[in-house]
């Protein structure tokens, strides 16, 4: 091989490397990652991506020259001359990418080890998802449950995540953490926030017709105010001795004890809590979902249902597809409220619906 063709070949994969780096490196591809863990997840990313450019600069640096260098006459339609094998450029293209692979897998699974690693003092968490609502709740205060993510910064997280209807999937692109939550599994993810603020919490996984919007936020607060957080939620929670009902539920909102007086306010909670204006709209919560039936319409739909209001409302929430109004699709509403929701909640929510879809219309 002559002098020549090496300068040649050095400087076109010097120049196809300089590009592919600009590429990766120029526009910001990630958000600022805001767990340890995802810090680890970054470095296999760009020692993945490192591995790639070099390949890169190669592959097109021979490409580039023997284009430009073995191009044939425009009038040249002869056989090229017959090549053979090469023992010792085989092995070499077999041996390279045998220990790059290598090298990514080892990479790999001692980043996965760690990032599932068990630590010391980890904070449990309890997901549940459901068409198209999260609900997180904390063992460590009585199970209080809350519609976005807290976390202490800091601290070692375990959610622990459970599906009542079909497949979802967590995702928080800050902190590089992607898991499904499978129904009749219990998947589980471990965080380790490292950085204040609020971050996107996205459902991951096709799941229904309101998938775009199951959607909530990770909120990592300093430990002071995080504990601070969780007490006033643990009271809060706390089993009322008298006054609650038989039914007990995994996904109780806060507001169990409640007057007859506060249960517009109650109803707005439990409507807020389950995350009913992800898919409906209803002004007197603020909502603008479009997925299921206009709330504020609620009187002439229980018109045309031939039913009255308080009933249908009811029957509505717990028995979905009962009643279905003309031009919204069946099956979407989860039938799951009937059991997730306490007798007191639910008659908290319906009074609330009852009493602003009269309001809207009188
Ligand atoms: Cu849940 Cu997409």
């Amino acid at each position: 091989m002559r002098k020549g063709s090496i300068v040649a070949l050095l400087g076109l994969a010097v120049i196809a490397g300089g590009v592919a780096t600009a590429v990766a490196l120029v526009p910001t591809w990630l958000p600022k990652d805001a767990s340890r863990e995802a810090g680890r997840i970054d470095f296999t990313f760009w020692f993945v991506i490192a591995i790639c450019i070099g390949i890169f600069a190669v592959v097109a640096a021979v490409m580039i020259y023997a284009v430009v260098r073995f191009r044939v006459p425009d009038d040249d339609f002869e056989d090229g001359p017959p090549i053979h094998g090469h023992t010792g450029l085989e092995i070499t293209w077999t041996a390279i990418p045998f220990v790059l692979v290598t090298a990514i897998a080892i990479v790999s699974a001692i980043v996965l080890s760690r990032n599932d690693a068990e630590a010391g003092n980890t904070l449990r968490i309890d997901v549940t998802t459901q068409q198209f609502l999260w609900t997180f709740s904390y063992p460590d205060a009585h199970d209080a449950t809350s519609p976005v993510l807290r976390l202490p910064e800091g601290r070692s997280i375990e959610l622990d995540m459970r599906s009542l209807d079909v497949i979802h999937a967590f995702f928080v692109p800050e902190f590089r953490t992607n898991e499904d939550i499978v129904p009749g599994l219990v998947t589980t993810v471990h965080i380790t926030p490292d950085r204040l603020g609020t971050f996107p919490l996205i459902c991951n996984e096709l799941c229904g017709l309101g998938h775009s919007l199951m959607r909530s936020q990770a909120i990592v607060m300093k430990p002071a105010a995080f504990d601070a957080w969780l007490k006033q939620q643990g009271k809060s929670a706390a089993p009322a001795p008298a006054s609650t009902t038989g039914t007990t539920s995994t996904s109780t909102s806060t507001s169990t004890s409640t007057t007859p007086s506060s249960s517009s306010a109650a109803g707005l909670s439990v409507f807020n809590a389950n995350g009913c204006s992800s898919c409906h709209t209803l002004s007197a919560a603020g909502a603008t979902g479009t997925v299921g039936p206009d709330l504020d319409k609620l009187v002439s739909y229980a018109q045309q249902a031939k039913q009255p209001l308080a009933a249908f409302v009811n029957k509505s929430i717990v028995d979905p597809n009962a009643y279905v109004e003309s031009g919204y699709p069946k099956g979407v509403m989860p039938e799951t409220f009937g059991q997730s929701l306490s007798k007191t909640q639910l008659d908290a929510l319906v009074t609330f619906l009852v009493q602003s879809a009269q309001k809207k219309k009188g």
